[in-house]
């Protein structure tokens, strides 16, 4: 339970232009009001974020879209019936209320309902949408508990709601409306199975790092400091090395590891979302030489966590 008079400071440093790191039900953001260029600078600095990568803005309902974008199309007006509050981003056409830091000067600003109780009350609390990344420094693993947060900004960052770990654990997914065809900008918690059952077929944008569609397409994010390969080879060890293993079940070759995290025993892919950023932090603290991760299939979920992992191999 979080305190009411904290929860109450929170919401006054947000309107008072201040930042506020809160739970959501896929990973634990960092706010600041949307609505102020200046509180939105703060979050670029202390998260050491390039201006260029444009920032989700997080409303408390759907009603809080038409103060924030232009048009809603009609596919976009299906998934928010479907998917709202939920791990959706939608990238729409920005009205001129919404600064341009926010959207790295770009027409479209990406916004989300999250279905996430205290970041919900905070939006209303606070009485302005808010602008939030995920709560690490840029090109981290996205914080999926309050103590994730408080490990990379220490005291930095005055004010953390903790509510527990988060239910979803991967981001959102984010659908671009600027093309007729909708978009995939990135794959998240709502899988685009799900999305193109609603809508019909979605394009999905290319990782290029010279124009990136989506900034966030870096191909080098979410990435821990040891070097990671996804593999479902046995590959060969040298033997004077420390090699963890990131794997969705239980491994047969698990002795050859000195630390193995299995994502899900049950195998269930919305389990190993929910563990897949905690479980690689735990192997990027356990002085490793290296991390095989075994790759899952591209369905549902897995297409989410394939995009995290191969990132996080990117060099
Ligand atoms: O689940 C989530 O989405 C979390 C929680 C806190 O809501 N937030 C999050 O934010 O993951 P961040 O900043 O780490 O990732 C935002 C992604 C980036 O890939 C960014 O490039 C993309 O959304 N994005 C944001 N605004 C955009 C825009 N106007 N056009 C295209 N892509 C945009
Ligand atoms: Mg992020």
């Amino acid at each position: 339970m979080i305190p009411d008079s904290l929860f109450q400071r929170a919401a006054q440093t947000i309107r008072e232009g201040g930042l506020v790191s809160f739970p959501t039900e896929t990973v634990y953001g960092l706010g600041a009001n949307a609505l102020d260029a200046a509180a939105v600078a703060g979050i670029f600095e202390i998260k050491g974020r390039p201006r260029f990568d444009p920032l989700i803005v997080h409303i408390a309902s759907s009603e809080g879209l038409s103060q924030l974008v232009i048009a809603v199309p009609s596919p976009a007006r299906e998934l928010i019936r479907r998917f709202w509050p939920g791990p959706l981003s939608l990238v729409l056409p920005k009205r001129p209320v919404v600064p341009d830091i926010v959207t790295a000067g770009l027409a479209q600003v990406a916004v989300r309902c999250p279905a996430h109780d205290v970041a919900r009350a905070l939006i209303e609390a606070a009485g302005v949408p808010i602008a939030a990344p995920s709560a690490n420094r840029f090109g981290c693993v996205s914080p999926t508990t309050a103590d994730h947060v408080r490990e990379q900004f220490g005291d930095q960052l005055e004010i953390v709601l903790d509510a527990g770990p988060c239910d979803i654990g991967v981001e959102s997914t984010v659908v671009s409306f600027v093309e007729p065809q909708p978009m995939l900008l990135r794959p998240g918690g709502v899988t685009l199975e799900e999305i193109e059952r609603v809508v019909g077929p979605v394009s999905i944008a290319p990782t290029d790092d010279v124009q990136p569609v989506s900034p966030g397409q870096l191909s080098r994010h979410y990435a821990p400091s040891t070097p990671l390969v996804v593999s479902d080879q046995r590959l060969t060890l040298p033997p004077s090395k420390r090699y963890g293993l990131l794997t969705f079940q239980p491994a047969d070759d698990g002795e050859r590891f000195a630390a193995i995290e299995v994502l899900s025993p049950s195998g269930s892919m919305r389990e190993a979302a929910s563990n897949l950023f905690a479980a690689l932090r735990r192997l990027d603290a356990a002085n490793l030489d290296g991390i095989v991760a075994r790759p899952v299939p591209e369905v549902g979920l897995g297409r989410a966590i394939m995009d995290r992992l191969r990132r996080a191999a990117a060099r």
